[in-house]
């Protein structure tokens, strides 16, 4: 059976520690390892703007000793010259992996189901789990552990970035405090879902709309740009909802002292969070940018061991 990373969920509590030990190795020794020799190729789309994963991926997968493929999803025309599970039957005869960065997360499953080959989630309007592999070994680095710390997101939870810190932190271990104004909370089955996780885990799943009360004493702090990829028509309505939801020095006051501030990037400065907290020395954005590489690296290494099984 073909493994894929589709959510961040698909990796249980340990896979996940697994992968994790994996990046950190990864990143010890970037130039080791070389699972994709051949060179194998990697299939990449980008369906959405992209700078870091296009470039992390690019950059990872040739450290691996394969080859990036870049596939241009518009010329392509996936799902409407052509339906997605085709692409993926033509696309899974060239290439040992697809990474896909899309809109619908059914057409990313529908992608693996007739592709042969495993597929990744470079970001669906649901889930962005290549990134929290990235933010896990980034809090593993600064706090030494995930488990049984507590994480505060607060800005737009019912994107992909709230999803998969509730499922992944979940996952981890962690406490997932989730913030948002009315109508931008993430759906009651993700925190289900993650708090489902957390039994397993000892962590656990919350909203908690008071902004001051969710980054109470907690150990992490997250945001996420308000206006998504995709949702840009909602720009202006959207920076008005979220008012009183930036992550300000204020209320990174509220955190445990030694709290970090983390963010996926692209930022936005003055609107989820301040010049000063994002470019100030509790941030680790830039650790986060770096790491993608290494997770994903990672990721990529373990689908393929399970692949050649
Ligand atoms: N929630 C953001 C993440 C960007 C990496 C978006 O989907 O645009």
């Amino acid at each position: 059976m073909t493994r894929h990373f589709l959510a961040d969920d698909d990796l249980s509590p340990a896979e996940q520690a697994e992968v994790l030990a994996l990046a950190a190795e990864l990143k010890r020794a970037p130039y080791d390892a070389k699972p994709l020799a051949g060179p194998r190729t990697v299939a990449t789309i980008y369906d959405k703007p992209t700078l870091r994963t296009q470039a992390s991926f690019a950059a990872g997968i040739a450290e691996l000793g394969g080859h990036p493929m870049l596939v241009e999803g518009s010329l392509a025309g996936i799902g409407v010259r052509e339906s997605v599970a085709d692409v993926a039957r033509v696309l899974g005869r060239q290439a040992s992996m697809i990474v896909w960065r899309t809109f619908a997360q059914s057409d990313l499953e529908a992608m693996a189901e007739h592709s042969g080959v495993p597929v990744v989630n470079a970001l669906t309007d649901d889930f962005h789990p290549c990134q929290l592999l990235a933010d896990l070994q980034t809090v593993r680095e600064h706090k030494g552990a995930t488990a049984g710390l507590t994480v505060a997101f607060v800005g737009d939870g019912a994107c992909n970035m709230g999803n998969s810190w509730l499922v992944a932190g979940a996952t981890a271990g962690m406490h997932v405090r989730v913030s948002s104004p009315d109508g931008h909370a993430p759906a009651a089955e993700m925190v289900d879902r993650a708090a489902a996780i957390g039994v397993g885990t000892g962590g656990s799943a919350a909203l908690v709309a008071d902004p001051r009360e969710a980054v109470a004493g907690a150990d992490v702090v997250v945001t996420d740009t308000w206006v998504s990829m995709g949702k840009e028509t909602e720009a202006e309505a959207r920076v008005a909802a979220f008012a009183g939801y930036q992550v300000t020095t204020d209320l990174m006051a509220l955190a445990a002292p030694d709290a970090i501030v983390m963010h996926c990037l692209p930022a936005y400065r003055g609107k989820e969070i301040a010049a000063d907290v994002i470019d100030g020395p509790q941030s680790v954005v830039w650790d986060e940018a770096e790491n993608r590489r290494h997770a994903q690296k990672a990721i990529l290494a373990w689908l393929t061991a399970r692949a050649d099984g």
